[in-house]
């Protein structure tokens, strides 16, 4: 019998009821101290039909820490508020990971209090974010960071770790993609570095395997996933051999026995602005890794089935469908139509296309029900 998206599934510690995932997505609503409110909360409980929720990246240091609104876990009120959110979605049944970034070059000075944004090596991220009037503003060129500032970086990753299971999160999945600090590490157009973290694949691979290594001895493996994006451009990050280097990572991720990777790659007639029409690493990835891999990218429904009927992947991850239809899975089980979601409120804060999306077939509100 083939296995559909709607099977159930062991990943890591735990059994998940599909495999319908709700990939991480950034929305900005956590404020400028980055607790997550009762609203966050409600965001999340809204989506927990997904077999897993991958929270939002969450900043596990404040150099580290530059999207205005994005969460944190690295102070106490910033864990309080996460602990409203996996209670809420624990309610009702879901699971979820946090995803855990450190920014690295992506973060404007302003942001740091005016320090530099840290970096394997001095190269500036293409592309801006908004300062703190809403301005689009380009990136500095980053501090080289020393081997003092990586130890840190780790300890920083593996408490947050600790803060978000503390804090009733199921586990987390580290941010190794887009360009964030750990992917900078991995690819050689933002890796320069001449040290033990720089130059070979085995060395660039150096940063995120001591962050595995450590959130695993904080957390367990069963409870870590990492997340790959190999052959996109995001902020100018390139790699010379994605192929190679990845693959190296995943054979090394796999001895680690992680509860997941995590390939965010969309196919290359997808469309998508992540894709740069480099030839796809998953396949690679998915005979180099021996684990549960999670796809992503630009994928609908029929695409998700035939990954796993293929054996491509375990699971799939839904981005922007999960914003318009919270009940992403009952719609693609029912095979009913999907709502469209409003790009201007993806990171605009307030609750206006955040947790106002209603499920396809309306609960009934017993409160107003007499019989
Ligand atoms: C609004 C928005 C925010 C995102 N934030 C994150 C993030 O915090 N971490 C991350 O790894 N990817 C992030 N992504 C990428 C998504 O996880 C996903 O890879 C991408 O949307 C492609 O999948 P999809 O076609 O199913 O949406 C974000 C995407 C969107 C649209």
């Amino acid at each position: 019998m083939t296995t559909t998206l709607f099977d159930p599934i062991k990943l890591g510690d735990y059994h998940l009821n599909n495999r319908v995932f709700m990939a991480p997505m950034t929305r900005a609503r956590s404020g400028p101290t980055g607790v997550p409110t009762d609203t966050v909360a409600t965001y999340y409980a809204q989506r927990a039909s997904a077999g897993l929720i991958i929270t939002e990246a969450t900043a596990v240091d404040p150099r580290g820490d530059g999207w205005p609104g994005a969460p944190g876990i690295y102070t106490d009120a910033q864990q309080s508020g996460w602990k409203l959110v996996a209670d809420a979605v624990h309610a009702k049944g879901g699971h979820i990971f946090m995803q855990l970034w450190h920014m690295g070059r992506a973060v404007l000075t302003e942001s740091i209090g005016g320090q530099r944004a840290l970096a394997p090596s001095p190269i500036a991220a293409e592309g801006a974010l908004p300062n703190s009037q809403g301005v689009p503003t380009a990136f500095e060129t980053p501090e080289e960071m020393s081997v003092a500032q990586i130890k840190d970086a780790v300890r920083a990753f593996a408490t947050a770790a600790r803060r978000a299971v503390d804090a009733g999160l199921d586990g987390i999945e580290l941010h190794a993609a887009n360009n964030f600090l750990i992917d900078a590490f991995l690819r050689d157009g933002t890796n320069q570095r001449r040290d033990e973290y720089g130059g070979s694949i085995e060395n660039r691979s150096r940063f995120l395997l001591e962050v595995v290594d450590a959130v695993v001895a904080e957390i367990g493996a069963g409870k870590v996933g990492v997340r790959f994006s190999p052959t996109n451009a995001v902020f100018g990050i390139s790699d010379t051999n994605p192929e190679a280097t990845f693959t190296y990572a995943a054979r090394q991720l796999s001895k680690r026995k992680l509860a997941y990777l995590h390939v965010l790659e969309p196919a290359l007639d997808s469309g998508s602005s992540m894709s740069v029409g480099l030839p796809q690493v998953a396949p690679a990835l998915r005979a180099a890794y021996d684990g549960l891999l999670i796809l992503n990218g630009s994928l609908n429904k029929s695409d998700g089935q035939d990954a796993i009927s293929n054996g491509r992947a375990e699971a799939v991850a839904y981005g922007i469908p999960f914003i318009a239809n919270p009940d992403l899975v009952e719609r693609y089980q029912s095979d009913l139509a999907l709502s469209e979601p409003n790009p201007d409120t993806f990171y605009s804060g307030g609750s206006k296309g955040y947790v106002d999306y209603p499920n396809a077939v309306l609960e009934p509100a017993w409160d107003k029900i007499t019989v």
